[in-house]
C-alpha cells in the first residue's frame, strides 16, 4: 500500500508493530534456547504492560491507557516456562460484559473541566498496567492512580484490589519501595487536588503503619521517589494538574517549566513539617535508580530528562523531531541535610536510558551497579541495548541486542547463593523484528557485554511494555 494512503487510515505507533496488544493467553514451556539457561536462575521473570481490549479511538489512544497484561517466565532448575494473563480488572469486566470501552483513557483528563460527565461506572479505569511489586509474600500489579491489585504465582491470578484493611487512603505509586534489611515498604499516591501527595508506610507483615500528606505548591505527576536507610525522598518536577488551564483550552496535564523542580528529603516515619526541600535545575524524572545516605548528604541517582511532553506522547510519535532533551540519561544529586546544599552531576553524557534498575537488595543502601535500557535515537521509542554502569569505576558497558531487536527494562536476578552485588542476570525481553519473534534474554551480569547465556525463543508475541519485576524461588 502506497505511504500516503496509509497516513489516511487512522494510526497509532502505540498500537502497532510490537506494541500491538495480543488478545490470547497461554501457559507453555519455552523448549527453543540457544545456549542454556542456568540452573541456579529460580524464580519468575514478570514484564507488565498496557494491552488494551477495547479502544474508544485510535487515534488518540495513550500508551498509558491499555488493560494490564503480565508476560511471565519461570525459572526452575535450567527449565523455562511462559505464562500470559490479563490482570482482571472490574474496569476491564464491565467493558467485557458491556461488549465495547466505557472509559476514554488520558483523552478524557480535560472532560471533567469541561462539563463532560464521568461514566456512570466510575470516574477511571484501574488499569493496573505498569509496575509490579513483591511484598509480604504478595504479588501486586500496579497503576500510580489508583490501589494495586493482588496477584497470585505462579498462576497470575486476579484476587482484587488491596486496600490493607482499608487502611489505604490514598493512590498507590507504581514504584513503591521495598527495604529488603527491614522488610518495610514505601509508597505514596499523588493527586490533583490537596493533599497533593499522600505518604504511606507498610510494616513487613503488610500493614498500613503511618500516613502523611505531603504540601506541595501545585499538583504534580509524581511518577516514582526514592528511599534510604532513614529517609523517603519526593521528587516535585514540573509537570502539572492545572484545572484552569484546562478550562481555557489547554492540557490539564502538561509540562510547566516555572514550576521548577525540587527534591524533597523526609524521615522515613516523618510528616509534612519534617519534609527538607531542596531547589535542583530544571528537569524531569521519571525513574529513580537508588538512592542512599553518606554522612550528611542524601545521594539520588536517577534517569533525568530536561522536559517532557508525555501528555502529547501520541500526537508526537512517528514525528522526526529531536527528542532528545527528552529522553533521561543517568544523573546524581547529593542533598547535604546540614548545609542544604543540593550539588549535580552528570553520570553518563553519552547515553540516553530510562528503566533503571539495581540489585534490588540494595534498595535505599549505597549500590555500585545500576542497570537500564539503552534508547535507540533513531526509532521512537524503543530501546537497543542494556547498560551496566558502574559508579566506582564509572564505566559503561553496553550489550547491545544486535541490529533490528529491541528489548525493554531489563531486571537484575540474583543467582542462588550468590555474595557480590552483580553477581546475577539481567533477564529482559527482546523483540527480534527481521524474524517477528519475542526472546527472553539471559545477560550474566559480571559479563555484561559478552553473548547472552541463553536467548529463549517465546512462540507467543510478547507486545512492547512497561515495567519487569523478579521474584526469586522460595
Ligand atoms: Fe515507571
Amino acid at each position: 500500500m502506497p505511504a500516503q494512503a496509509r497516513t489516511e487510515e487512522p494510526f497509532n505507533t502505540f498500537l502497532s508493530g510490537n506494541y500491538a496488544p495480543v488478545s490470547e493467553e497461554h501457559v507453555a514451556p519455552l523448549l527453543e534456547v540457544s545456549g542454556a539457561i542456568p540452573k541456579d536462575l529460580n524464580g519468575h521473570f514478570l514484564r507488565i504492560g498496557p494491552n488494551p481490549v477495547f479502544v474508544p479511538d485510535v487515534a488518540s489512544y495513550h500508551i498509558f491507557d491499555g488493560d494490564g497484561m503480565i508476560h511471565a517466565v519461570q525459572f526452575e532448575n535450567g527449565q523455562a516456562t511462559y505464562r500470559n494473563r490479563f490482570v482482571e480488572t472490574e474496569g476491564l469486566r464491565l467493558e467485557r460484559a458491556k461488549g465495547t470501552w466505557i472509559w476514554k483513557g488520558m483523552a478524557a483528563m480535560g472532560d471533567l473541566v469541561k462539563g463532560v460527565p464521568p461514566p456512570a461506572e466510575g470516574m477511571m479505569k484501574n488499569t493496573a498496567n505498569t509496575a509490579m511489586v513483591y511484598h509480604n509474600n504478595a504479588l501486586y500489579a500496579l497503576m500510580e492512580a489508583a490501589p494495586p491489585h493482588r496477584m497470585t504465582l505462579p498462576e497470575l491470578d486476579t484476587v482484587g484490589e488491596e486496600t490493607f484493611g482499608g487502611k489505604l487512603t490514598h493512590a498507590f505509586t507504581a514504584h513503591p519501595k521495598v527495604d529488603a534489611v527491614t522488610g518495610e515498604m514505601m509508597t505514596f499516591g499523588y493527586s490533583p487536588i490537596p493533599p497533593y501527595v499522600t505518604y504511606s508506610v507498610i510494616n513487613p507483615a503488610g500493614e498500613i503503619v503511618h500516613t502523611a500528606p505531603i504540601t506541595l505548591p501545585k499538583g504534580v505527576m509524581m511518577h516514582d521517589f526514592a528511599i534510604t536507610e532513614h529517609y523517603s525522598v519526593f521528587l516535585d518536577m514540573p509537570i502539572t494538574f492545572d484545572f484552569s488551564r484546562a478550562m481555557s483550552g489547554g492540557l490539564m496535564l502538561d509540562w510547566e517549566p516555572q514550576n521548577g523542580s525540587r527534591l524533597g528529603v523526609l524521615p522515613r516515619f516523618g510528616t509534612d513539617a519534617d519534609v527538607r526541600w531542596f531547589d535542583v535545575d530544571l528537569s524531569m524524572v521519571f525513574h529513580v535508580s537508588n538512592a542512599w545516605e553518606e554522612g550528611d548528604e542524601v545521594v539520588v541517582q536517577a534517569s533525568r530528562s530536561l522536559r517532557t511532553d508525555i501528555s502529547r506522547a501520541t500526537e508526537n510519535a512517528g514525528k522526526s523531531m529531536d527528542m532528545s532533551d527528552q529522553l533521561g540519561q543517568l544523573y546524581e544529586w547529593r542533598l547535604n541535610l546540614r548545609t542544604g546544599e543540593a550539588r549535580e552531576r552528570h553520570l553518563d553524557t553519552r547515553y540516553h536510558c530510562d528503566f533503571t534498575r539495581i540489585n534490588d537488595d540494595l534498595a535505599g543502601r549505597r549500590s555500585r551497579y545500576t542497570y537500564a535500557a539503552r534508547f535507540d535515537l533513531k526509532h521512537d521509542a524503543m530501546f537497543d541495548a542494556a547498560l551496566k554502569y558502574d559508579d566506582v569505576t564509572g564505566a559503561i558497558q553496553v550489550h547491545d541486542l544486535g541490529p533490528g531487536r529491541f528489548g525493554g527494562e531489563g531486571v537484575f536476578a540474583r543467582k542462588d547463593g550468590a555474595t557480590a552485588e552483580d553477581e546475577g542476570y539481567v533477564v529482559l525481553f527482546a523483540w527480534d523484528e527481521a524474524r517477528q519473534r519475542s526472546e527472553c534474554v539471559i545477560i550474566d551480569a559480571q559479563d555484561f557485554d559478552g553473548p547472552p547465556v541463553a536467548t529463549i525463543r517465546s512462540p507467543y508475541r510478547v507486545p512492547f511494555g512497561f515495567h519487569a519485576g523478579w521474584v526469586p524461588a522460595g
